[in-house]
């Protein structure tokens, strides 16, 4: 038997196959399209302290190898998570790691000491990356957190004093050296990286000249977005010592194995979910028969194997 646990921080999952935020809601609905046991973990949609009404429709649009979503981190407040989305969560398997979005320290800070009293909760992925919003922070507004170095590591920084949970922070590739924010979150207190959160784009219906996102950009991501994720896993990897979740595509074994060989430890699953709710457990499976047919007794030996250097 292979083994295929991997530990981040202080978490340890029984396969490196986490659910993406805001592709698996809380875990209930999709409970009921597809079996959960196969998966390592769940990232929870992302919670902010109040509730949050999103974007403007429409808010997905397909394109070509991908989808553009400009949700806006539409949910219903950390109340209705304590009170509604718990119970179920307290229930499954796989690990839950809850995502977090706040508009100030103090929330980012109230989101995370709130959800670490919670038995069923492994995990803290903070969502500094959303491209659908604009980030507010000590009275200046950021395009996005993750953006910015100094203000990704005082939010690092701040939750890692209200937190001895596993403290996940989700970066954007919407900059010129993502290695630099990998460092700042790093040097701040982060246990991992989560990479890459959805590049921002457009598309444009040329028969009415308008956009086909009510806030005209959205997040891209999918298939057409892969090559760029690999290429941040891989700069990270070789910027950073704490473990790195790799996502942007994944919708086969082969595409996660590529982002273990490029130095992940675990991989994310997003937007294949849309496609085939099952997609986890079809993507585990293809990679125990490459790990079988290769005789690879263990997952671990595969992460960062990738040959050849670069600069
Ligand atoms: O718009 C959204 O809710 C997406 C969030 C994200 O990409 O982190």
């Amino acid at each position: 038997m292979e083994n295929l646990k991997i530990t981040i921080g202080r978490l340890t999952l029984k396969n490196p196959l986490i659910a993406a935020s805001g592709t698996f809601g809380y875990g209930e609905e999709m409970a009921r399209l597809c079996d959960l046991s196969g998966l390592g973990a769940i990232v929870t949609k992302t919670i902010t302290l109040e509730p949050r009404e999103g974007n403007p429709p429409p808010r997905i649009v397909e394109t070509p190898a991908g989808m553009l979503n400009s949700i806006g981190l539409e949910n219903k407040g950390l109340k209705d998570f304590m009170f509604n989305k718990v119970k179920f969560l307290e229930k499954i398997d796989a690990r839950i790691i809850v995502s977090i979005a706040g508009g100030s320290m103090a929330e980012f800070q109230t989101l995370a000491e709130t959800v670490s009293g919670l038995r069923c909760v492994a995990a803290i992925e903070l969502n500094l990356s959303c491209p659908n919003v604009i980030h507010t922070l000590q009275s200046s507004r950021y395009q996005l957190i993750a953006q910015d170095r100094k203000a990704t590591a005082a939010v690092v920084r701040a939750v890692r004093k209200k937190t001895r949970l596993t403290l996940i922070t989700k970066l954007t590739p919407n900059v010129t050296d993502i290695t630099d924010i990998g460092k700042a979150a790093e040097d701040a207190g982060s246990d991992a990286l989560s990479a890459i959160n959805t590049i921002l784009g457009l598309s444009i219906d040329i028969r009415t000249g308008k956009p086909r996102l009510g806030r005209i950009v959205g997040g891209l991501s999918g298939p057409a977005i892969k090559p760029v994720a690999l290429r941040c896993v891989w700069q990270l990897s070789r910027a950073v010592k704490i473990p790195i979740i790799g996502s942007g595509g994944i919708m086969t074994g082969s595409d996660a194995l590529e982002f273990i060989i490029a130095g992940c430890r675990a991989v994310q699953i997003g937007t294949a979910h849309f496609i085939d709710p099952e997609a986890s457990s079809k993507i585990l499976d293809e990679i125990k028969t490459f790990l079988r047919k290769n005789r690879i007794r263990d997952i671990m030996s595969l992460v960062g194997t990738l040959a050849g250097k670069g600069d």
